[in-house]
């Protein structure tokens, strides 16, 4: 990497966004760690430094201030009240509130909870192909992979259905209003107006959701953290700040991994007949998707000390960007990495994360991928894409598509 260039103006540029692996390979080939020129920052780009990053919360918080920074776009009062209406959450604090915050969620997604969703998820997934079947073409961002997670999510933490028209509006706001705080370019005056005011119903329905558990416990996950909050875990604003964590970080990136994995299968027909002969390949297929093209790409720590990653020298309170979708790709960790193999040995692979902070979605997610990917394979008739060239999303740290139309190919 010329040492002139500014890698942080880079990484965050469109064509870094429409495919980040060029800049991800010229920064992990070029060292370990470089320092980005115009802010206190560092990127870390190969498998062994993030995973050892990753382990030492201590070293590197995940209390990274950033969620604090407004966006220049946003007004400071909108954000104030934005950032009020997230609450706390474990997923930028450490221990020994992350313990207490993470320990309550996780019971929500142990194996044995996950095995009794899989009926359900599987309904859920055969009713959205009934209606894609009855089409000559269907959108699979749109048709499949938004409303599959956000329909479990909302039966999970017992959303009454009479009102899943608005969640799911909420949620699919939610998302917008992300993508917009990252996506600077789109922020219109009017759209901005209507989706605080979204997020604003969302946070009032969940207040009266978690006062109405508190009355009247049901079997769900919000009964569940309201039990914990009575026992003195969990604040109210902590029972707040989950349920909105679940939705933030839960939804976009399960989108992201059903659409970039139909878009894989396309891009390798010689995967999807393989898949078709044997779907038990699904999970590690899944596991693959994640590697080579996950979801998140980056992730964010602040430096508690002084602290030296190979050989880099990085001062106290700056900000460390752990290149996830650089690591997936290093060869040393990945044997020719760049190719997509789906019996490739994917151990180790950070779509997740790793560490005390691993993803606890990860169960739910990997049951509606494999739901999702196994329903398609089995009962869809051979598709084709309709637009000429992927259409993804103009943020680099969250990688998803914009869109994904299909035509079946159907024979006379
Ligand atoms: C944490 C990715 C699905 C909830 C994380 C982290 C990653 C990640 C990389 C680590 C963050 C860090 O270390 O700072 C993904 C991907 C998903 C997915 C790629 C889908 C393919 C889900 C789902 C849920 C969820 C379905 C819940 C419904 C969470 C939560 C955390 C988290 C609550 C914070 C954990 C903590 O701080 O201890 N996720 N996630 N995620 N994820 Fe996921």
């Amino acid at each position: 990497m010329e040492p002139s260039m500014d890698i942080s103006m880079a990484l965050f540029s469109p064509e870094t966004a429409n495919d980040p692996h060029p800049l991800f390979a010229r920064l992990r080939e070029a060292a370990p760690v470089h320092r980005l020129e115009r802010h206190q920052w560092w990127a870390v780009t190969r498998h062994a430094e993030v995973s050892r990053i990753l382990k030492r919360p201590d070293l590197f918080s995940s209390d990274t201030g950033l969620d604090r920074l407004c966006p220049p776009h946003i007004d400071e009062r909108t954000w104030q009240e934005l950032e009020r209406m997230r609450g706390p959450s474990m997923f930028n604090s450490d221990p020994p509130k992350h313990t207490r915050l993470r320990k309550l969620v996780s019971a929500a997604f142990t194996p044995r909870a996950m095995t009794q969703l899989e009926g359900r998820v599987q309904q859920i997934a055969g009713r959205l192909i009934d209606s894609i079947l009855q089409r000559e073409t269907f959108e699979v961002v749109d048709d499949l992979a938004i409303p599959l997670p956000v329909t479990v999510i909302a039966e999970m933490l017992g959303v009454d259905p009479a009102r899943g028209a608005d969640f799911k509006r909420w949620s699919d706001d939610l998302i917008t209003l992300g993508r917009m705080t990252r996506e600077q370019r789109d922020w219109a005056a009017a759209e901005s107006v209507r989706l605080i005011e979204s997020r604003r119903e969302l946070f009032a329905h969940m207040q009266e959701m978690i006062a109405a558990r508190r009355q009247e416990p049901r079997d769900d996950l919000i009964s569940q953290l309201v039990r914990a909050e009575c026992e003195e875990a969990l604040t109210a604003e902590e029972v707040l700040g989950a349920v909105l964590l679940l939705l933030v970080a839960g939804n976009e990136t399960t989108t992201n991994l059903i659409a970039t994995g139909t878009h894989l299968l396309l891009e390798h027909p010689e995967a999807l007949a393989e898949l078709r002969d044997d779907p038990a390949l699904v999970p590690n297929f899944i596991e693959e998707v994640l590697r080579y093209e996950g979801p998140a790409t980056m992730l964010f720590r602040r430096t508690t000390a002084e602290v030296e990653v190979a050989g880099a020298q990085i001062p106290a309170g700056n900000l460390v960007v752990l290149l996830l979708g650089a690591a997936n790709r290093d060869p040393a960790q990945f044997p020719d990495p760049d190719r997509f193999d789906i019996h490739r040995d994917t151990r180790g692979h950070l779509g997740f994360g790793q560490g005390i902070h691993f993803c606890v979605g990860a169960p739910l997610s990997r049951l509606e991928g494999r739901v999702a990917f196994t329903e398609l394979i089995r009962r869809l008739p051979a598709f084709t894409r309709m637009d000429a060239r992927p259409a993804w999303h103009d943020h680099t740290s969250l990688r998803g598509l914009r869109s994904l139309p299909l035509r079946f190919v159907r024979r006379a």
